[in-house]
């Protein structure tokens, strides 16, 4: 699967996307991140790629020449059309679903706005959907980009060592993980409990299975209900 990132800072995505799993990920080229920087393709003599808003007001806004000129660069003569989002504070909230749904894609292009938001022309000739990764608002789109792709990438086969590991954690079900324990078998006098050193495989996942549920109901009331309605 492979991402291209639109942004004015892609060093930030070289320390981050370049460790661990995802970074494991790209050089076995399961993955692929580009940044690209749309200050590149500015047209203006000093590079600039933002201006004050039409009607006044605060900040700055970024103009639509770099980044329509970053995006052409990126599609250049592809034969299919990736799907384009914009991070956003105003789009629809990212979920596990979400990235079950955008792991099928082959390729997105993720747009990342910096100061008081992107010339709104550019969003309506190129984007297809905001997305936004919580009701907060960072200073641009990069660590929402990233979250998206660490996300939506470990789904993908073969970022994981694992798989298994995929189906049974948090949100896959709509219920949170059980709680896991390894060595030591005692530590500051908690023990591990009893049913995991059984070895009786049916009671072990009755036993996860509770827990998960619990859990849910205790940490994660609002997703406690869903389950339950739609177990009912
Ligand atoms: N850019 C600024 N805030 C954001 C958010 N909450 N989600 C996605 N992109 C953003």
């Amino acid at each position: 699967m492979r991402f291209d990132v639109l942004t004015l800072f892609p060093g930030i995505f070289s320390a981050v996307m370049g460790e661990s799993i995802i970074g494991r990920a790209r050089e076995s080229g399961i993955i692929q991140v580009n940044a690209i920087n749309i200050r590149d393709f500015s047209k203006d003599k000093h590079k600039k790629t933002d201006d004050y808003p039409y009607g006044g007001g605060n900040g700055m806004v970024m103009t639509s020449q770099p980044i329509y000129d970053a995006y052409r660069h990126v599609i250049g003569d592809l034969p299919y059309r990736p799907r384009v989002i914009y991070l956003s504070p105003q789009g629809a909230c990212f979920n596990q679903s979400r990235a079950e749904e955008l792991k099928r894609e082959e390729h997105l292009i993720l747009l990342c706005g910096h100061y008081e938001g992107i010339d709104e022309r550019i969003i309506e000739e190129i984007v297809d959907e905001e997305i936004s990764i919580g009701d907060y608002v960072l200073t641009g789109g990069e660590l929402a980009a990233m979250v998206m792709i660490d996300c939506i990438s470990r789904l993908v086969p073969g970022v994981l060592s694992n798989e298994a590991s995929c189906v049974e954690e948090s949100h896959c079900n709509g219920l949170l993980e059980y709680p896991q324990y390894t060595r030591p078998y005692e530590f500051n006098g908690k023990t591990v409990p009893d049913v995991l050193m059984s070895g009786h495989h049916a009671n072990i996942e009755n036993w996860r299975r509770k827990q998960s549920i619990e859990r849910t109901r205790t940490k994660r009331p609002d997703l406690y209900r869903k389950f339950m309605d739609s177990n009912s």
